[in-house]
């Protein structure tokens, strides 16, 4: 079985629950602290031996190809006023050896759909998706632990973990038996049932590594839950001819594309912060609620 050297990263969802602030940047580019949240997604899929990220894009996402492209007037402005931090930071967002390769998708049909826009680029090799706004926080980034387990059993995994029973509605939720610690074979997915009919309470988070298969999968299933073309649907038939698994992954998730999640990230990652966490935690010690 080959290695996964692509991720896919959809970019090119309207961010809708983030306006106005997504009215002309996307919501991948808002930051937690000081990075932005597709850039701790890349970092998570590099530290899993990726090589080449494949952006699908939408309208307003020309910031995305900047932020990871030479900032050559930048660059020369913080050499030229001596900040080498910097400039250091600068230069380094992406390691040099990572190719980025960038996709439109011209109307948000959904997020399979998203996914599929990227069979040019992946062809006939597995594959890893990462969705910028769950942010997860692992000592292992999250993706290499998946990639672990992809290296064991060659097949689709999805990342997935415990939700209330009252927010089943917003996921694709499993149904599954236990294969080994951490690690469920699923025998149902569907998309956002709700809570009285959900199968369980394990819920698909924004982490999947998956074969090629899917595309033709994802290129036949009809418009589903909210009227777009749903990963969840394709997955759901990719399960019927192989095996698929869910991966319970070691870590915190932030949902950053809500606002509360987002605000629970720049909490966490404000009191982990090398330069801010005593400052922080002393100013958050003195709010009251
Ligand atoms: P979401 O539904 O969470 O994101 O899609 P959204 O549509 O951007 O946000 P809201 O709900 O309007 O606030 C999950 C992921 O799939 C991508 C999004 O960019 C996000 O990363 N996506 C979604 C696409 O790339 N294309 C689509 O057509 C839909």
């Amino acid at each position: 079985m080959k290695k996964i050297t692509k991720a896919v990263f959809p970019v090119a969802g309207m961010g809708s629950r983030f306006l106005p602030a997504t009215k002309a940047s996307p919501k991948e580019m808002m930051a937690v602290v000081e990075k932005p949240l597709i850039q701790y997604a890349v970092e998570e899929a590099v530290a899993a031996g990726i090589t080449d990220m494949v952006f699908i894009t939408g309208r307003n996402k020309r910031s995305i190809e900047d932020h990871f492209d030479k900032a050559y007037e930048l660059e020369a402005e913080l050499a030229m006023r001596g900040k080498n931090e910097l400039l250091r930071i600068v230069q380094e967002v992406i390691p040099k050896h990572v190719n980025c390769i960038y996709i439109r998708q011209v109307e948000a049909l959904g997020l399979g759909h998203a996914v599929l826009c990227a069979q040019p680029v992946v062809q006939d090799e597995p594959f890893a998706v990462l969705l910028a706004d769950d942010l997860i926080d692992g000592e292992i980034p999250i993706m290499k632990q998946m990639v672990d387990v992809f290296a064991r059993h060659h097949c689709s995994i999805v990342g997935v973990q415990d939700v209330p029973r009252g927010q089943t509605r917003q996921y694709g939720i499993v149904s599954s038996t236990n294969l080994e610690a951490d690690v469920e074979r699923v025998n149902g997915i569907i998309e956002k049932p709700m809570p009285e009919v959900a199968p369980s309470t394990l819920a698909v988070v924004g982490r999947y590594i998956l074969t090629p298969r899917i595309f033709h999968h994802l290129a036949h299933v009809k418009p589903g839950a909210g009227g777009e073309i749903q990963l969840t649907d394709g997955i759901a038939a990719l399960m019927l001819e192989e095996q698929l698994l869910a991966y319970r992954f070691n870590g915190i998730r932030y949902d950053c594309g809500s606002k509360l999640g987002y605000l629970q990230a720049q909490v966490a990652f404000g009191l982990k912060h090398p330069e801010l966490r005593d400052e922080f935690a002393a100013y958050l010690a003195t709010v009251k609620c």
